[in-house]
């Protein structure tokens, strides 16, 4: 499958509709290609979803860069994007620009996402200008957390709502390839993609956006925690995970596990020698075999 990139992505504009979905290592990444995804997002939300957290705030560009290296080692055909974390583009456009660049350099992405409207148009002018492609973040914007008053739907009244459009019109103007909308009322959504030449990706933003993206444990159900009321989930392996593991347990518990074909064999003229052997039999005279019988046993 040819990789798909950046500007390939901001071609869709209209078009299909682009899926996007996160993942933070290898095997997740696998599961993303391999179902087709057009976007994998190295999200920061791997602070909740993988470790726990309650926000995403202490993930640093190591960790992030980490992740991304993860991802890539699938080698999808996805365009893989790497978050930038909190505080690893706030303090000044060139630190932002070193810090995007080891998320290309030595993660391996396509592209890094930042949050932020026109606050932001520094760093996205100064990332876009090291050629490396932005996608924008708009709306409910987790590493504002504190800054919003908790997780909260953003642009529910008329004038934050059109601050929020202006907001995308400037990202767009700018040169990123493509805008998250994430925790936003549909006719926003709806309005911003209207108004912008480059696709929105929505999060809780409804269904007039050019694409969609969720978080790869919502959707599979991979963990038991209360889930946003935009989430779809389409399996629960959460709970298949769990019965397999109890079967697992109960084999072990009752000896059933492991059978005869998951063991390995010895010939049984090599265990009758070491049974002799250990008995005393043969006294230190059959001692020289010992490394032989270890690399059969091996072999078997
Ligand atoms: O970190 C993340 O997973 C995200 C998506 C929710 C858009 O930013």
């Amino acid at each position: 499958m040819k990789k798909i990139t950046a500007p390939a992505i901001k071609a869709r504009k209209g078009g299909e509709k682009i899926t996007m979905i996160t993942a933070y290592d290898e095997p997740s990444a696998r599961i993303a290609d391999r179902a087709g995804a057009d976007i994998i997002l190295v999200g920061d939300s791997v602070a909740n979803v993988v470790l726990g957290r309650e926000d995403t705030l202490a993930m640093t560009v190591d960790e992030m860069v980490y992740h991304t290296a993860a991802v890539m080692t699938a080698e999808p055909s996805s365009l893989v994007v790497g978050d930038m974390p909190w505080l690893s583009y706030h303090t000044t456009p060139e630190n932002a620009v070193d810090n995007a660049g080891r998320l290309v350099r030595d993660g391996g992405a396509g592209a890094v996402k930042l949050e932020g409207g026109r606050k932001r148009l520094d760093v996205v002018n100064a990332v876009l200008d090291a050629e490396i492609p932005v996608m924008g973040h708009l709306g409910l914007t987790p590493q504002s957390v504190h800054a919003m008053g908790g997780y909260r739907v953003q642009g529910k009244q008329a004038a934050a709502a059109y601050e929020l459009i202006t907001d995308a019109r400037a990202l767009a103007e700018a040169g990123v390839f493509a805008i998250v909308l994430e925790g936003v009322p549909d006719v926003l959504a709806e309005m911003v993609t209207a108004e912008i030449a480059v696709p929105t990706i929505g999060i809780g933003a409804g269904a007039g956006c050019d694409g969609q993206v969720l978080v790869f444990h919502d959707v599979l159900g991979l963990h038991d925690k209360r889930t946003a009321k935009f989430v779809r989930q389409y399996a629960n392996i959460a709970d298949v995970a769990v019965e397999a593991l109890e079967r697992f347990f109960a084999d072990v518990r009752s000896g059933s596990f492991p059978g005869d074909d998951e063991t390995y064999h010895m010939p049984e003229e090599s265990a009758e020698i070491l049974r002799e052997l250990n008995s005393g039999d043969l006294g230190g005279a059959g001692l020289a075999t010992d490394s032989f019988l270890a690399d059969e046993a091996m072999e078997q």
